[in-house]
């Protein structure tokens, strides 16, 4: 493993927590919302991230973010390093994973599958990164302990088939479609596979693997970082598995991993989420296959939907919320 070695005493985080951060989620998620499509992804990404800050500071926690909106010098809020949450005596400290808009160039266009994310562990349990990409490869559960990103990727593909009781021409992988992926699009056509490309939005692909209606089987490639650390926390709670590389991509990371030779160290699950306490709460942004996004509707009203889920019970949980937006404290509403 690339990084310190992480924490992984038995400490749990409290069951109330999920709901507060459900809140979290969904006020970031209201905030970028109301920028659909209106062709400024900055502002929508300034308006969410004031929003979830905010809402942030209504919960009991003892937090500090990992993965977050990068380096305090570039990021007024969510930055790495930050203390975040009102802290009293018995707050767990943990550790915060955020995406506050995964997909904002999605949600600047108008088009789907734009979330709002967070994950938390007991301090010490989420993967520390500043770096922009990850190689990722992630299954659901019944396909669980057949992929090894260390082994090549037909090898990989077959495997899944295999364990999902599949023809290989019958396995779905689910690819950013980026130009850096054209090898592996063709490998996978190669071997016959069907394949989805999608254009943004590569934590809820990799959460799709997880669930039998959704299509798809396998997410492959290289994507963001921090999105790798939020989707590693979705799946250790939906029982799936993933594995990832850190991929250097600016100078400062192609320095640094010539130096250090553990770089390139293959990342387990465990790795990238530890211990059997992870919480992940994800909000719609715009309409997508995992969740609906934000209704605007008459009397002020509006609608939200958000995913909760937790590794130590294995729950679930879709809450659909109407939001009265007259009697809404000012927190993070923008
Ligand atoms: P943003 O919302 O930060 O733009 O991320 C969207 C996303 O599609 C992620 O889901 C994915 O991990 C990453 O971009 C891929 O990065 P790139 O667009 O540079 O290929």
């Amino acid at each position: 493993m690339a990084e310190e070695k992480m924490n992984t005493e038995a400490v749990m985080m409290d069951r109330t927590l999920e709901l507060d951060l459900a809140r979290v989620t969904e006020v970031a998620a209201i905030n970028s919302a109301k920028w659909l499509g209106r062709g400024d992804k900055n502002a929508a990404d300034q308006a969410t991230v004031t929003g979830m800050r905010g809402m942030f500071e209504t919960v009991d926690i003892d937090g500090v973010v990992v993965i977050g909106e990068g380096e305090k010098d570039e990021a007024p809020m969510l930055y790495i390093g930050e203390q975040i949450g009102i802290a009293s005596e018995d707050s767990v400290a943990v550790d915060i994973a955020v995406d506050p808009l995964d997909g904002t160039t999605s949600t600047a266009k108008g088009i789907a599958g734009a979330i709002s994310v967070i994950a938390l562990a007991p301090r010490g349990r989420l993967f520390h990164t500043k770096n922009f990409y990850m190689e990722k490869i992630a299954v659901g559960p019944k396909a669980k302990g057949s992929i090894d990103l260390n082994k090549p990727l037909a090898e990989n593909l077959r495997n899944v088939a295999e364990a999902l009781d599949k023809k290989v021409e019958d396995l779905t992988v689910t690819i950013l479609e980026r130009d850096r992926h054209k090898d592996i699009i063709e490998q996978c056509r190669k071997l016959g596979c069907r394949i989805k490309l999608f254009r943004d939005g590569d934590v809820a692909e990799a959460i799709a693997t997880c669930f039998d209606d959704s299509g798809v089987d396998v997410l492959v490639g290289i994507g963001g970082a921090p999105e790798g650390v939020l989707a590693a926390a979705a799946l250790k709670c939906l029982g799936g598995e993933m594995q990832a590389r850190l991929y250097a991509h600016t100078s400062d990371e192609i320095a640094k991993a010539q130096k250090d030779p553990h770089y390139y160290d293959l990342l387990t699950i465990d790795d990238l989420a530890a211990g059997d306490d992870v919480l992940f709460v994800a909000t719609g942004v715009s309409d997508g296959e995992l969740l609906k996004g934000v209704r605007f509707m008459a009397d002020n009203k509006v609608s939200t939907e958000t995913v909760i889920m937790r590794s130590a019970s294995g729950t679930l949980r879709f809450i659909q919320a109407i939001h009265d937006m007259n009697k809404k404290p000012a927190t993070g509403i923008i």
